[in-house]
């Protein structure tokens, strides 16, 4: 048999060739997730499958892989869904990192370490990386007007307050960042601000916060980035970096008056916290640490040595913080290294529409994992093939049916269950031993060898959807290896031939089970369990002594050794029926008809308040006894309704819904223990309760039946 071996180096990542030398180390990191909700695609197409495509990538290719994330468990979204649901932010985020740690791990996201913002560790390195930047004076101390909103008393920045984007004019823009544009700026740029807890116009009121002066780091980040990334950063993160450096750069506040956070740890800082986006990329330093505290292994080379690459996986909603506010603060510091490369995606949509979690328009991932258990690689092929690599993309239920049924089932799972039946058929399992190879034979194989080169390539060049595609043609290569060959029709005539044939379908099943693993990891380690590798990866017969390696494909003459018994089939994929897509297209179904009623009819729900809090109420049925329009107002009707404890003046804004004589002898609902309030020179003692009609008119609410007394309470 001849072979043509192709040299080992051709990763270009300069792979390990001595094992005396330490393995080239990368340190990954996937964006923190709010601790507000669970996981979903979007999240993981954006950030955590490819993350985890490349730490497995790196893996397979003898590197020394560091990769961590965790949940972001700060902010003002953590105290927004805590206000909703009644709750502290710390039970709200309890509750979210558990599910976000188990969903994570159940999908075979492969993190070393995932950890969370609201650890001890956490606060402790956040809390002295803010005390080293302030001792070597790298911030600004400013005391200047922010925006307050008196009816809640409350400074309102970041999502607590909305307005226009005075860069693209977008008129929801949050208060550190439009959601539209991508820009981030301070509360105070906004144009009509709003208050998001009530509505209100904000005020101006003093406060001290400490400013980053990102105007300093200009310089320095068009040398390092503009300069010095041009051609290895993806177009998309280059451009918007460019963009906002031509702009110029403006000192950022890194404090906040919020009560939820860690602690500004310097004179003057009482009562306020750090910046959720000065803490959160901290994070990735955190986990390492506690990493590095629970395992006994030093995580400092992962961050401080220059020769270990850095890597931020994130969306492209998060770039302005890892490429220009987090390395500047690294810079600030001086100890840390800064990111080789910031891989962002694009958003991926769902059915046509923008997932959101507020509109519950999404896939979740624990609920994916409980509708189609044991299929997590289903989900990462259809993410990675659908990846919203250099534009927005789109997942649909149909086209996750398709990529399993015609790709995955009909392509990879074909070719490895036809070899995988006749090897068992034919030789009881044993791998034949060839009788000669052929021309196809020998080209055949030579494609195999290729593979991990291709498909490298295309991994180093953050190309997943490429990678992936190569990666199944080499499925189908071996599928019309079998097809042209035809063994079933061979063995017939030829039965020695069929030992070569088969022989060369499991060296390409052998090459897929290892290629595969970045990708597919759960089928990966079903491939091997039915090839019978060993517990380490390796074959047992063979030259392989170690794990079989993506070098070992491109260099060793035989990769699945004659004589090597595998095992019984087993389908690694299974038809997707249509039922089980149309109980997800229902799903979403279900949530769109909420959707358009809650969206039409119905406000979102107030804060949660305490029971005490109702009982303080104090809300009877009562009689309207007199009703007369106030003069001058388009609105107001000066009542007088018996209220079984009194007699009593209430002023009603009813007066376009009803005429004074129409309503007396009604009964209505009234809150009586309202303070009282003088409105066009008329005190008013209390409230009607009233609806609206869905033509907008007033409606009262009302006891069903008349004959209720005066005075009854409403418990
Ligand atoms: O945008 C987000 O969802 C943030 N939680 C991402 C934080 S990334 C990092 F800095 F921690
Ligand atoms: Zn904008």
């Amino acid at each position: 048999m001849v072979f043509l071996l192709l040299p080992i180096d051709f990763f270009e990542m300069n792979t390990t060739k001595n094992p005396a030398l330490p393995a080239e180390r990368y340190t990954i990191t996937t964006a923190l997730i709010y601790a507000n909700g669970p996981i979903h695609i979007g999240h993981l197409a954006g950030v955590h499958v490819p993350a985890d495509i490349y730490a497995r990538y790196l893996r397979a290719i003898g590197k020394d892989v560091h990769f961590v994330g965790g949940s972001d468990e700060h902010g003002v979204p953590i105290t927004i869904k805590a206000k909703k649901e009644g709750i502290t932010p710390q039970e709200v985020v309890d509750k979210y990192h558990k599910m976000l740690k188990d969903s994570f791990e159940e999908f075979g996201i492969s993190f070393d370490h995932y950890s969370r913002t609201s650890a001890k560790i956490h606060h402790q390195t956040a809390s002295d990386f803010f005390k080293t930047l302030y001792d070597k004076g790298k911030f600004i101390e400013e005391t200047n007007m922010q925006l307050y909103d008196e009816e809640a008393q409350q400074f309102l920045a970041d999502r607590f307050v909305v307005g226009t984007c005075p860069k693209c004019g977008y008129e929801e823009s949050y208060g550190d960042q439009c959601e539209n544009c991508g820009t981030s700026h301070n509360a105070t740029d906004l144009i009509n601000p709003k208050s998001a807890i009530t509505g209100n116009v904000p005020s101006l009121k003093e406060t001290k916060h400490w400013y980053l002066p990102l105007n300093e780091y200009e310089d320095w980040l068009k040398e390092w980035i503009l300069i010095g990334h041009k051609n290895d950063w993806k177009p998309n993160v280059y451009g918007q970096v460019k963009s906002w450096i031509d702009d110029g750069l403006r000192p950022r506040a890194v404090t906040r008056d919020l009560d939820w956070g860690i602690p500004v740890p310097v004179p003057g800082g009482e009562g306020k916290v750090l910046y959720v986006w000065f803490d959160a990329p901290i994070g990735y330093i955190s986990a390492s640490k506690e990493w590095a505290e629970k395992t006994g292994n030093d995580w400092e080379p992962y961050w401080k040595d220059t020769t270990t690459k850095l890597f931020h996986f994130i969306g492209k909603d998060n770039i302005v913080f890892h490429c220009i506010i987090f390395p500047a603060m690294l810079k600030a510091e001086g100890s840390f290294i800064l990111p080789e490369n910031v891989p962002a995606n694009e958003f991926l949509n769902l059915e046509n529409d923008k997932i959101s979690t507020s509109r519950n328009w999404a896939v979740w991932l624990h609920e994916y994992l409980e509708d189609f258990p044991n299929q997590q690689d289903v989900l990462r092929y259809t993410l990675t093939a659908n990846a919203p690599e250099t534009k927005d993309n789109n997942f649909t239920w149909k086209d996750f049916q398709a990529r399993n049924n015609n790709e995955l089932v009909a392509i990879f799972g074909n070719f490895i269950n036809r070899v995988v039946v006749l090897t068992n058929k034919y030789y009881d399992g044993i791998v034949p031993t060839p009788t000669g190879f052929t021309d196809t034979d020998e080209e055949t194989l030579a494609q195999l060898r290729k593979y991990p080169q291709i498909i490298s390539k295309s991994i180093q060049r953050y190309r997943f959807r490429e990678a992936l595609m190569e990666l199944m043609n080499l499925a189908r290569l071996g599928n019309k290896y079998l097809a042209d060959e035809e063994p079933w029709k061979v063995i017939k005539e030829n039965p020695e031939r069929v030992q070569t044939i088969l022989f060369v379908a499991l060296q390409i099943a052998t090459g897929l089970s290892v290629l595969c693993e970045p990708f597919l990891p759960f089928t990966s380690k079903k491939l091997k369990k039915i090839l019978r590798f060993a517990p380490n990866d390796s074959v047992t017969l063979s030259t392989v002594e170690g794990p079989l390696t993506w070098n070992d494909i491109t260099t060793k003459n035989v990769l699945l050794p004659s004589s090597h018994q595998i095992g019984n089939a087993e389908l690694l994929f299974s038809k997707i029926e249509d039922a089980a897509i149309q109980q997800q297209l229902d799903k979403l179904e279900a949530t769109k008809l909420t959707n358009e009623v809650t969206d039409k009819t119905v406000e979102p729900q107030k804060e949660t308040i305490a029971f005490e809090d109702f009982t303080k109420l104090d809300i009877r049925i009562g009689t309207i006894l007199e009703a007369v329009k106030i003069p001058k107002t388009k609105k107001l009707l000066r009542l007088k309704v018996d209220v079984g404890i009194d007699i009593r003046t209430i002023v009603s804004g009813i007066a376009e819904s009803f005429s004074a004589e129409d309503i007396i002898g009604r009964k209505v609902t009234v809150l009586c223990n309202l303070a009282p309030r003088t409105l066009r020179g008329v005190e008013s003692q209390g409230m009607i309760l009233m609806t609206e009609t869905p033509d907008g008119k007033l409606a009262f609410v009302a006891p069903e039946n008349d004959d209720v007394s005066n005075g009854v309470k409403i418990s």
